[in-house]
């Protein structure tokens, strides 16, 4: 396999606000854009032309970025979104016959070599990994030669028929797409469901450290990871069980604390702030405040002394927050 078509492009809703100033697949894992980590996996199984499939609204930090990479990465621009397949699809005249396709928010380091060689007879290949909690992922059925017999996407809490789901890494056949209109189309909810009744998809479970970055939570959780050295391709120095990825750019008060936290290039941490799960932006600036439980801060937003924030709130970016505007605890 010489060729990868990365998904790169979809509002990013579930990581906004970063996603407004940074498209997903920029975003830093320890300073590491996280597409690095996936040209870094696609070149240990021999990849050598990678296509980025991007939506115009983030073409220019793309654009910015393509040239600073080693590896020889192509840009598909799509006018409007095409969903998952269609920019593969739109891509098929330029492809070999057999080619890579990986969402551009998952990784699992070393993965790669043992899942091109092993995929097994189909003209799509999914990579499995087996999650706890399947409802957010596509849970995927298969007989025991490796044909995929259902494939569900996100069921509903509690109604998952398993709980391996699909990585978002496929081994592709060009047959696999060759019958489908082009325009916008979804692997999930159209070519997979037809290749299931066809019986032309199989799937492989994979081990090891899967990093799927599409919210907050998981975006910490792939920081926990680097900590813990389950990434090799990233450094991220923890003493004990703890971390803080700060940003050679930003500015930490000597009397601030930050925990298990990212702080982006040119944020601006006072003393008194209080920082635990928690994702300050670009150039924001954060007073004495505590903020926790896997909250964002867009960038350039203001967050004034004695603001607490928690569970899961998202700061818009350039937002003024006064001092003492949002709270979870009655004044003193
Ligand atoms: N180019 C392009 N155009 N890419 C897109 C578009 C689009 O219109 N829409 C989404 N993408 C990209 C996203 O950037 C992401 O990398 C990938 O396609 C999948 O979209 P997500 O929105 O992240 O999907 P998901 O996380 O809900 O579910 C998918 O990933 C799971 C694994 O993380 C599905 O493939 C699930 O089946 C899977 O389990
Ligand atoms: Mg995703």
């Amino acid at each position: 396999v010489k060729q990868a078509v990365v998904l790169l492009g979809g509002r990013g809703t579930r990581m906004w606000p970063l996603t407004a100033t940074v498209p997903k697949g920029l975003l830093p894992v320890a300073g590491v854009p996280f597409i690095e980590l996936q040209l870094r996996e696609l070149t240990s199984v021999g990849v050598e032309q990678v296509f980025l499939a991007i939506g115009s609204d983030h073409e220019a930090a793309w654009r910015e970025y393509a040239p600073a990479t080693d590896m020889a990465v192509e840009l598909s621009v799509e006018d409007s979104p095409l969903d998952t397949a269609g920019p593969v699809a739109a891509l098929l005249d330029r492809l070999d016959e057999r080619f890579l396709v990986l969402n551009g928010d998952v990784v699992l380091e070393g993965s790669l070599p043992g899942f091109v060689d092993q995929a097994p007879d189909f003209p799509a290949v999914l990579a499995l990994v087996e999650v706890d909690d399947p409802s957010a992922y596509g849970v995927v059925m298969t007989a025991p030669d490796g044909r995929v017999e259902r494939f569900v996407e996100k069921p509903p809490p509690g109604e998952a028929p398993g709980n391996r789901v699909n990585a978002g890494m496929y081994v592709l056949e060009r047959a696999a797409l060759a019958a489908f209109p082009s325009g916008s189309l979804s692997f999930e909810k159209d070519v997979f469901p037809d290749l299931v009744e066809h019986g032309k998809i199989g799937a492989t479970t994979i081990e090891g450290d899967w990093l799927d970055i599409g919210t907050p939570e998981l975006y910490l959780q792939a920081h926990d990871a680097a900590a813990a050295g389950r990434i090799q391709s990233v450094e991220l120095a923890s003493s004990g069980a703890s971390w803080a990825w700060i940003s050679p750019d930003a500015r930490v008060s000597s009397e601030a604390s930050v925990v298990e936290s990212v702080v982006l290039p040119d944020a601006d941490i006072g003393a008194g702030a209080v920082l635990e799960r928690a994702v300050i932006g670009w150039g924001a600036r954060i007073g004495a405040a505590t903020i926790r439980g896997a909250t964002v801060v867009g960038a350039g937003a203001d967050v004034g002394d004695g603001c607490e924030l928690a569970a899961g709130l998202r700061v818009a970016p350039g937002a003024v927050l006064e001092a003492g505007s949002v709270s979870f605890s009655p004044p003193d």
